[in-house]
């Protein structure tokens, strides 16, 4: 059965659609056969992340019944099947919530692990289901944090499972909520921490996930690294040559 791990907040704008995509394009880099599904369909957004133009079909085909999920796979980055959500002002309702329960029943077997970027706020529930493994992702401020919280629960009401939190957009200033307290807040571990960092915006412009276009960067080692510990690997970070030291300067500037 494919291992389904949903990437989800409580707070929007805090990086799930950011995660979900390079940590899929990370297992992949792993050799896992990997997929990445965009579940908000009113603010979809991952295709661009991951450099998919203007894909014809959709998930919200499957959800209006016309195509199956096979039919709206595209191919991504590292061999990452791209499952990219199209666009309805709607959102979701109980009809299409149980569509996309049967789509997600009908994922190829190949595919070893589907990751889920889910919608902020309550809709994300409506993707959860029992069996899947939540990450929840979170900025270090308290609001972004009670928010998560309130996710985790939701989540796990639905039966899904938290395997931890992710702290992104980390800046390190004393303002910002610390790695023990973000774990006692939520309960469960952080297994990731994100920098605030500016090649995740670069990466946004060229529309190419960060763990490709900038390989030596913080961000994508703690990518890389958890990428690792989800599949049972180990992972330590390759030292770039000069030669790759000086083309990621110049890529950064
Ligand atoms: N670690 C980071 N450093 C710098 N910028 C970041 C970082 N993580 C995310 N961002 C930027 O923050 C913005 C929001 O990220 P993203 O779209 O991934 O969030 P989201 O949680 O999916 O948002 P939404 O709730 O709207 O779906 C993007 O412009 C992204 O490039
Ligand atoms: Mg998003």
């Amino acid at each position: 059965m494919t291992r389904v791990i949903v990437v989800a907040s409580g707070k929007g704008g805090v990086g799930k659609t950011t995660i979900a995509a390079n940590l899929a394009v990370a297992l992949s880099m792993f050799g896992k056969r990997v997929a990445v599904l965009d579940a908000d369909v009113v603010m979809a957004n991952l295709e661009i992340i991951l450099g998919l133009k203007n894909p014809p079909v959709a998930l919200i085909d499957v959800l209006k019944g016309r195509l199956e999920i096979s039919d709206v796979m595209y191919e991504g980055p590292e061999g990452v099947k791209i499952i990219p959500a199209g666009i309805t002002l709607d959102g979701f309702n109980e009809e299409n919530m149980e569509m996309l329960k049967a789509a997600l029943r009908e994922i190829p077997r190949d595919i070893e692990i589907l990751v889920i970027d889910a919608p902020a706020g309550r809709d994300a529930a409506m993707v959860m289901d029992e069996g899947q493994e939540v990450i929840i992702v979170t900025t270090p401020q308290v609001s972004s944090v009670s928010d998560a919280l309130k996710m985790k629960l939701l989540a796990e009401r639905m039966g899904a499972v938290t395997i931890g939190a992710i702290m992104n957009m980390v800046e390190g200033k004393a303002r910002e909520l610390s790695v023990q307290e973000v774990e006692n807040t939520l309960d469960t571990n952080v297994i990731a921490i994100l920098p605030e960092d500016e090649v995740v915006k670069e990466a946004l412009a060229y529309e190419e996930p960060f763990v490709l276009r900038y390989p030596y960067s913080e961000p994508t080692k703690e990518m890389m690294k958890l990428a690792a510990q989800l599949i049972g690997r180990n992972y330590s970070p390759p030292p770039a040559s000069l030669l790759e030291r000086i083309i990621n300067f110049l890529r950064r500037r």
